[in-house]
């Protein structure tokens, strides 16, 4: 895929995932204002194998052979894997019937997902390409490791992670994607990219409620049915937690703000990564009330209006039918 001067010329990095499933459909089913030029993917919500074969189920439900997919770093930088079945079943996309996604119609490239990042930013004109991330960061931090000076040719960073007030979801302080490798996040955020962070304090806003989970269920799109089974299982975990009607769809915020901006309501401030150890290792700690002074490096996704949002997904959802 051709980088296209002034579009939103995205890489989706992701832990497919139930939301990261949407995230991608939502791009894929957007290309007025997304060109995806690929997908690469993290280990999280299950084991890289499985997020990457995840992937291509996704691309395979919609009949897509084109968009390639590059697999990335099985483990965080620094530690070892958490994972997330209890969320996302083994298969990392369970669904409520119990009836698979479609097996792979493609497969993904022998080229390592860093070094397709790092090789399509340096092919690439500056400043053109957004690097959207919906799983642990760590492919983005390897990259940046490797060679800071290619990675800062990228455009910003618009990920889904943190909290800023809300409380953890994989501990009492930290959210699932900064948990798993606090210490990606860590580089990242000092990167002096431009950031956008979609945090829990805007997704725990976006509730698939059972009314709109019936309106993509019943729309007249051909993976209606498809998605709302996906999303039926992924409901599970987190209304019994939460007590909620219905789970929080946290990745596609991220490809929501890129199309459609006014959705949310986003705030600059200082946002740094709790690396030690102890009971708020991986806390994205926001200073909201800029009480530090200190550079604000993030702009963070404070509000967001969920009615919009879940009209937007479903209402795209019928892109896949022609
Ligand atoms: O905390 C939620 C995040 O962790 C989402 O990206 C979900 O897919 C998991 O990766
Ligand atoms: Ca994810």
């Amino acid at each position: 895929m051709e980088v296209k001067l002034g579009a939103n010329n995205i890489i989706l990095d992701c832990d497919p995932g139930h939301d990261d499933a949407l995230a991608i459909l939502l791009a894929l089913s957007s290309p007025k204002e997304i060109n995806c030029l690929g997908i690469t993917t993290s280990a999280g919500n299950v084991p890289l194998e499985l997020t990457t074969k995840n992937a291509l189920r996704v691309l395979a439900l919609i009949k897509n052979n084109n968009i390639e997919v590059y697999k990335g770093c099985p483990k965080p930088l620094i530690g070892e894997l958490v994972t997330a079945e209890n969320v996302h079943g083994e298969s990392g996309l369970d669904t409520g019937s119990g009836t698979s996604l479609p097996e792979p119609i493609s497969n993904y490239e022998d080229k390592h997902a860093v070094n397709f990042i790092l090789d399509t930013l340096k092919e690439s004109p500056i400043n053109e390409i957004t690097l959207v991330a919906t799983g642990p960061l760590t492919n983005l931090a390897a990259a940046f490791s490797i060679d800071p000076k290619t990675f800062r040719r990228a455009k910003r960073i618009v990920l889904m992670g943190g909290a800023g007030f809300e409380p953890g979801n994989i501990t009492p302080a930290a959210e699932f994607n900064i948990y798993v490798d606090p210490f990606a996040a860590k580089s990242i955020f000092e990167s002096e990219l431009e950031i956008f962070m979609f945090g829990l304090d805007v997704t725990h806003k976006m509730i698939i409620t059972s009314r709109r989970l019936s309106a993509i269920k019943n729309s007249s799109s051909l993976v209606g049915p498809a998605v709302a089974d996906l999303l039926t299982f992924f409901n599970v975990y987190d209304t019994k937690k939460y007590g909620w009607d219905g789970a929080p769809l946290h990745d596609p915020c991220t490809i929501a703000w890129l199309i459609s901006p006014d959705i949310f309501k986003v705030k600059k401030m200082s946002v740094e990564i709790e690396t030690n150890n102890g009971p708020a290792y991986g806390r994205t700690i926001a200073d909201w009330f800029n009480v530090t002074s200190k550079k604000k490096n993030i702009n963070v996704a404070v509000n967001g209006n969920s009615d919009r949002f879940f009209e937007l997904i479903t209402e795209r959802l019928n892109f896949f039918d022609e």
